[in-house]
């Protein structure tokens, strides 16, 4: 039995992992054929690729997918941990599932994901939920089959929770859930520690994956049809460094515009490792998306600092004005986190000015939450619950009131979209524009999923658009 521990987490050492090509079990191949699996994902794109690969695993094993949990045999929770609500959904879920292996006494239940790798809940998973099959870290999520096969032959639980990372795992198989965008992994882990986040202990430190092994994935996508990839890392632009001298987020990007798929996007951004370079390489080339995700956090120095963030609000302003500049029609999007302990009335309003020069296109705006185990977490918190719930639904007023000015600006013009399908409610098509604005539009002649085509904007909403498809 492998518990994690977050002191071993936290340790960050040179030494060389090698790459290892995944290999499936031959012995247990399509063992249980006629089994059934579902997913439920709590967490960031990396969280969401990671169920791509889980579900092409339990594949090979011989079960199929179903997408109701109380039809399956196997129930997988793939968690996060990055604030309290998406743990408490998660047990939450837990319960259910509790009730319902009342019922079906041979339903197999698993956790794997960031939770996976939190003592804490691996030590409440030992005492209280001992119906529980399995657990399984991120680190070892490659041995999934392994593990419920033992779990499953050996009627025991199994609790596998590597706390540091091993080797990297190259060739997973994937069950892609967008047959036209897709996501590629390119840097696992995070090495920056913002006192507030558990992503450096439940991913580990940051491992680049090989160019080639990149360029690879991407061109057999493009053969397969795809018009998208989404790069992903926790900080992308640290692309690179642990692995070559001279080779950064910036060559990689134009070596993939190069490739020719129709849309790049890439995320997430810390803005501290944004060059120049970077800037120069997106601006140039037409297949790298003018949308950029730049979180901020907070608009107070003083906060920031206590962040760990290594920025202040001046030199990331510079940073955003620089890309503004340079990339044409850039749209820029933000994470933002209010009643950060110690924040005073005087620094938000720092963090609403800072929204009010940058009229972000997009944002995604939090409560702190404290994370056991994190620095923050031990800071005395004295804001009020009441106030930071205040404080977000101000935030939130300005955030939005942007977000439909921004959209305005777009009506009658004419964007590209790359349709993704057909919304029911509506019957109308929908899709995302290359500035990553989210589009329905209605149109007289069928248009074929996966296009990429022109769309007149008729209605600008505070987080969409409406529009007719354009010739
Ligand atoms: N790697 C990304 C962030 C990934 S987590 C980056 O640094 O840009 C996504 C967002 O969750 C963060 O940007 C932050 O705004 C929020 N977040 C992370 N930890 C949090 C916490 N403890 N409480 C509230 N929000 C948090
Ligand atoms: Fe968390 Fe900071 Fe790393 Fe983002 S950069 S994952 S917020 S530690
Ligand atoms: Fe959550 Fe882990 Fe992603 S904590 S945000 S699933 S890296």
């Amino acid at each position: 039995m492998h518990l994690p521990n977050y002191m071993e987490a936290r340790t960050r050492d040179k030494r060389n992992y090698k790459k290892i090509s995944f290999k499936f079990d031959s012995k247990i191949k399509n063992k249980y054929k006629g089994k059934t699996f579902f997913i439920k994902t709590y967490g960031c794109q990396m969280n969401e690729h990671d169920s791509e690969n889980i579900s092409a695993l339990l594949t090979s094993l011989g079960f199929k997918e179903v997408n109701d949990y109380q039809m399956a045999d196997l129930v997988l929770l793939n968690t996060c941990s990055i604030r309290e609500n998406a743990h408490n959904k998660a047990f939450g879920m837990l319960g259910r599932l509790k009730h319902l292996k009342q019922e079906k006494k041979d339903l197999i239940v698993g956790l794997c994901g960031c939770m996976a790798q939190e003592a804490i809940v691996v030590d409440e998973i030992l005492k209280d939920y001992k119906w529980v099959n399995f657990v399984i870290g991120t680190h070892n999520m490659y041995n999934l089959p392994n593990i419920i096969d033992k779990a499953i032959e050996e009627n025991s639980q199994q609790i596998e929770v590597y706390s540091r990372e091993g080797d990297l795992i190259e060739g997973l198989p994937v069950k892609r859930v967008n047959d036209f965008k897709a996501y590629v992994n390119i840097i696992y882990g995070c090495d920056k520690f913002c006192t507030y986040c558990v992503v450096p202990y439940t991913r580990g430190r940051e491992r680049s994956r090989e160019k080639e092994d990149i360029l690879n994935e991407i061109k057999s996508l493009i053969s397969d049809g795809y018009k998208e990839v989404t790069l992903l890392g926790q900080n992308v632009n640290a692309y690179g460094k642990d692995l070559y001298e001279d080779y950064t987020l910036a060559n990689l990007l134009e070596e993939v515009a190069l490739l020719g798929i129709p849309r790049i996007r890439f995320t997430t951004s810390h803005p501290w490792d944004f060059t120049d370079n970077m800037i120069e390489i997106i601006g140039k080339y037409d297949n790298i998306m003018p949308s950029i995700h730049l979180p901020v956090q907070s608009g107070s120095n003083r906060v920031l600092k206590l962040m760990g963030r290594r920025y202040t609000k001046e030199s990331y302003l510079e940073l955003f004005n620089k890309i503004k500049d340079t990339v044409k029609g850039v749209t820029i999007s933000t994470d933002i986190i209010v009643g950060f302990p110690k924040e005073t009335e005087e620094d938000f309003k720092e963090t609403l000015d800072l929204v009010n020069t940058c009229k972000y296109d997009n944002a995604f705006s939090f409560i702190f939450s404290p994370r056991e185990g994190t620095p923050a977490s031990k800071i005395k918190d004295d804001v009020p619950q009441k106030e930071k719930e205040e404080r977000l639904q101000r935030l939130n007023e300005v955030l939005n009131k942007y977000f439909l000015e921004n959209n305005k600006k777009l009506e009658n013009k004419v964007l590209p979209v790359l349709v993704e399908g057909i919304s029911d409610k509506k019957n109308m098509y929908y899709g995302y524009s290359d500035t990553n604005k989210l589009i329905n539009f209605s149109s007289d002649k069928d248009i074929n999923i996966g296009d990429i085509v022109n769309v007149k904007i008729t209605k600008a909403k505070t987080w969409s658009l409406d529009g007719e498809y354009y010739e």
